[in-house]
């Protein structure tokens, strides 16, 4: 695979940029982000983890299994902020919240 192909899309991070990390001794996702800023962005690393953990399992020779998990922060899905307030009516799901229509459309009610 070309070094310049873009493994995090969010940060813009390339394997190039991934390889120089674990050549300077990064063993986990966890040490990749610290250096790298690989899984900081607005996903969150939802998409970009399983992609460098691949690519840490063949820069070592480790199988994915033996290489730490990341630490994840709460919340590890998207989250309404009235859930998080404490109404537990609303529909929470991620498809939920992508498939929202606006009702409220044009009546200035976002800003
Ligand atoms: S793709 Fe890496 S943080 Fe989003």
């Amino acid at each position: 695979m070309d070094k310049s192909t873009i493994i995090c899309r969010c940060e813009e991070i390339n394997i190039d940029e991934l390889e120089t990390a674990m050549r300077l001794g990064t063993e986990t996702f966890d040490d990749i982000k610290r250096m790298t800023r690989c899984g900081m962005g607005p996903c969150q690393s939802k998409i970009c983890m399983n992609l460098v953990n691949k690519l840490i399992s063949d820069f070592t020779g480790n199988p994915i299994s033996d290489i730490l998990p990341a630490r994840m922060r709460m919340p590890l899905r998207i989250t309404r902020i009235g859930t998080l307030a404490g109404d537990l009516t609303e529909e929470t799901s991620v498809i939920s919240v992508f498939n929202e229509t606006d009702t409220e459309e044009g009546s200035g009610s976002h800003g």
